[in-house]
């Protein structure tokens, strides 16, 4: 059964959708069966990966309304093992919708969506948007643990401490199997003062959620995108891949889902 892992930051900008779509084509490439579901309305994960935002006729925003099943809707990425379940700007519209649910049904749909594809996929990964809304409170409902990303910038933790307080109160009322899977530093330049102070912060107030991988900046990261493709596809040898690769690497060992290097032999 697949694990199902959230982005979650309530600040924008921050690497959540950047993350989404490499660690998941990282993944992929090491041959585990991966889905992205997009549960932003500005769809950025699904263009990211290549889908035309203006032809998608049928979205996430279907499956949660209309209860279309998921599989009538997931796409194929040019990364083999690398699914989609696309958004559509009109999922803007979905909360209000949403809330005609009964109010002890409205928190779960999307958990209801997720536990169709859970066997087909090894993880499966939701690109949330920063408000905090009925769809992010459905994702997080849905997800066995979260990612945070945060950027090495100014004002970092702030919206960290948002979150941690939302995934307390998501445990205690409605995921209560809720975990943290990481926290994961963004936007990471070792020759900046600031970049390093940043890094020290969150390392020393999270010491063993935080991955030992931090995504540098790096242009082909912010380039890939308007290519449709993850970084692996547009440019394999960037920095930007690689680091993604490298999470990739320590997820799966988190997980226990890593093969062990044999032991030398004599
Ligand atoms: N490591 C990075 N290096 C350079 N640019 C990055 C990096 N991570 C993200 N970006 C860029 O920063 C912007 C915000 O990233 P994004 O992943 O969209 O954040 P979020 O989904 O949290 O709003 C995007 O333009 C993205 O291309
Ligand atoms: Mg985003």
């Amino acid at each position: 059964m697949g694990k199902v892992i959230a982005l979650a930051n309530q600040k924008g900008g921050v690497g959540k959708t950047t993350t989404a779509i490499n660690l998941a084509a990282s993944l992929a490439v090491l041959e585990k069966r991966i889905l992205v579901i997009d549960a932003d309305p500005q769809a950025n994960a699904t263009s990211g990966l290549g889908i035309n935002v203006k032809t998608v006729e049928k979205s996430i925003y279907d499956c949660l309304l209309t209860g279309l099943a998921p599989r009538e809707i997931i796409v194929k990425t040019d990364v083999p093992g690398l699914d989609l379940l696309p958004s559509h700007i009109d999922l803007v519209g979905a909360e209000i919708k949403m809330l005609e649910r009964p109010v002890a049904a409205r928190n779960h749909i999307l958990a209801g969506v997720i536990s169709k594809l859970r066997d087909d996929y090894d993880y499966i990964f939701i690109d949330c948007s920063p408000s905090l809304g009925l769809i992010v409170v459905n994702a997080l409902t849905a997800a066995d643990s979260v990612i945070i990303p945060i950027q090495c910038e100014y004002f970092a933790l702030e919206g960290t401490g948002k979150l941690l307080n939302t995934i307390k109160v998501i445990q205690s009322n409605l995921n209560p199997n809720l975990g943290i899977e990481g926290i994961l530093l963004t936007m990471y330049d070792s020759r900046l003062l600031l970049s390093n102070q940043v890094a020290d912060d969150v390392c020393a107030h999270f010491p063993d959620l935080t991955y030992q991988t931090r995504i540098g900046r790096n242009t082909k990261l912010s380039e890939a995108p308007a290519a449709g493709q993850p970084a692996i596809l547009y440019d394999a040898d960037s920095r930007g891949a690689t680091h993604y690769m490298q999470l990739a690497v320590e997820l799966l060992k988190r997980n226990g889902d890593y093969p062990e290097e044999p032991e030398p032999t004599e």
